[in-house]
């Protein structure tokens, strides 16, 4: 067993202090996702999208990763194959967790995106609508975050290591959004083994050939450290 492919969501960093979507408390339980997470909802009202994602930006600056964003570090540092961190989250704790091989497949929060020519540069602290591009000056800055109705990033790549990997783990979400739901299938479908840590069974964990429940901080250090284990018996 060589390549592993590692999907997150929003669980693995609710332990950071990073809202979800879905769970009790989520953020779409007190947002209206059409109104912030839609560009139909940033064309009504930009500054309400921007104040949005400003708030979670200074909720991420706030927060640390946790034990699990470590234990995945440690693994692409100690793993004798490849390790790929496939995130659907828009923070940074994977990359400030010592992670480097991290693919953002609904954008970044630390990214801004020009709406008019497609520039993208570090949004730094907080963004408003009126702010310009850098490059072309307009007062087209967005957030560049993957909204719903569009198309995630490195849907290419992403397919191509799914199929290429000999263990797909997904952690942290609930397979409920589509197409990070579908990679479990297209990954056993190619061959590699398939296994979920969520703090509870997810909408597809059927399609999983092993399930561990429990909070990420518990469950993903201790896979780690069996990982790790069995790697050192070569
Ligand atoms: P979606 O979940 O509505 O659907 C994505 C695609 O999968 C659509 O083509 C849909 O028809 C298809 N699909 C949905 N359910 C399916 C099922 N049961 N079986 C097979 N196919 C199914 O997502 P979207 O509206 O296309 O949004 C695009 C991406 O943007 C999503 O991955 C979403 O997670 C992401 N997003 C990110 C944020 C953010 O804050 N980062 C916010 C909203 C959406
Ligand atoms: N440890 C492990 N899993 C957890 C923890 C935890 N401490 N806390 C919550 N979870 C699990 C929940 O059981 C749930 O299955 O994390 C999952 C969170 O699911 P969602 O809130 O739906 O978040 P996510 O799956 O990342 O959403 C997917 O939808 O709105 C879009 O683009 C947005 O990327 C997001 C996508």
């Amino acid at each position: 067993m060589r390549n592993i492919v590692i999907l997150t969501g929003a669980g693995v960093s609710a332990e950071s202090g990073l809202g979800t979507f879905r769970d009790v408390g989520g953020l779409w339980t007190r947002f209206d996702l059409n109104d912030v997470a839609t560009p139909e909802g940033f064309a009504r009202d930009p500054a309400l999208v921007h104040d949005f994602y400003n708030a979670r930006r200074k909720n991420c600056r706030e927060s640390a990763p946790n034990a699990a964003h470590a234990a995945l570090a440690r693994l692409e540092r100690e793993w004798p194959g490849e390790v790929l961190v496939v995130t659907q989250n828009i923070d940074d704790l994977h990359e400030r967790a010592g992670s480097r091989a991290v693919w953002h497949m609904h954008g970044a929060l630390a990214r801004a995106l020009c709406g008019a020519c497609g520039h993208r540069w570090d949004a730094g602290e907080e963004m408003a609508p009126q702010d310009p591009c850098p490059a072309c000056r307009q007062p087209a800055t967005r957030p560049d975050v993957v909204w719903f109705g569009e198309v995630p990033y490195l849907m290419d790549e992403i397919f191509e290591a799914l199929t290429a990997c000999d263990l797909f783990v997904s952690v942290g979400t609930s397979g409920e959004v589509y197409p990070a739901a579908g990679f479990v299938q297209l990954a056993g479908e190619a061959g590699a083994r398939t296994l979920e840590l969520n703090l509870e069974a997810s909408a597809n964990a059927r399609a999983f050939d092993e399930q561990r429940e429990g909070p990420a901080t518990r469950v993903v250090p201790a896979w780690v450290e069996e990982m790790l284990g069995v790697s050192e018996l070569g």
